[in-house]
């Protein structure tokens, strides 16, 4: 197995900010932004591609499973600087968010295969450079031993603000019950899903956001970082 550097592992529920601040505090650290929920979404988005992508709600995942392990095993996925992502040559960083991506994903991350596939990449990555990682399982299953864990979190209520405002930035008005119905479905089939579900594990620092800056969140988790680094050149 390859061996990790340096992680900063993050978790946490749809909508938390996880990307935003794993952006941030990878920045300022001048470490790697490993976002794993574009990794899970460019599967996704192969899967439509070929014309095997299974129902939100996974139904037909089981007849569907050798299709699907015939296009994982032929992808092509390449993470680039900024956070771009290429599939097969091309760059799908905006196609990643589509509806029909968001309403399938969840289906697709369910499926261990694709965790077996993603979880070895994503040590790969690690293990050629110090890297800030999030995601659901980051510190309970991929890295477990990172030298930094934590698990951000909000109300369902703030995260479906916050999304609405995503929206609306983006030009798209969305009804505030309907943001909030999704991410509390979202919720429910990751933390209840059998494979890797989403947990706080109680070595993770655990940061409510809800009430909190962007900045004070970044801050929070460069202070565990550099309390750390301190600590072990004492
Ligand atoms: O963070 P996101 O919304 O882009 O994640 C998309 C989906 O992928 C979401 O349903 C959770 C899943 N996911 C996962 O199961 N494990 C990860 N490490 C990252 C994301």
């Amino acid at each position: 197995m390859p061996v990790p550097t340096e992680v900063v592992a993050i978790d946490g529920p749809s909508g938390a900010g996880k990307s935003t601040i794993a952006k941030a505090v990878a920045q300022r650290l001048g470490f790697r932004h490993l976002d794993t929920g574009a990794m899970y979404r460019a599967v996704t988005l192969r899967f439509l591609d070929e014309g095997c992508a299974p129902d939100p709600t996974g139904s037909d995942s089981a007849s569907l499973s050798p299709r699907m392990q015939v296009a994982l095993a032929g992808m092509q996925l390449e993470l680039l600087p900024q956070g771009r992502v290429r599939l097969d040559g091309r760059d799908v960083t905006e196609a990643l968010r589509t509806q029909d991506v968001e309403s399938r994903v969840s289906a697709v991350a369910a499926l261990s295969f694709v965790r077996a596939a993603m979880t070895r990449l994503q040590r790969e990555v690690a293990a050629a450079s110090p890297i800030v990682a999030e995601g659901r399982d980051m510190t309970t299953v991929v890295f477990p031993k990172a030298q930094w864990k934590v698990f951000l979190t909000a109300s369902a209520e703030e995260r479906a603000r916050r999304r609405c405002e995503d929206f609306k930035a983006r030009g798209r008005e969305v009804a505030f019950d309907t943001v909030l119905a999704e991410i509390q479905k979202r919720d429910l089939f990751d933390s209840s899903r059998e494979d890797a579900p989403l947990r706080h594990d109680a070595s993770a620092m655990l940061v409510d956001s809800t009430s909190m800056t962007t900045e004070q969140v970044v801050q929070r988790i460069l202070d565990l970082v550099r309390g750390a680094q301190q600590a072990s050149r004492a």
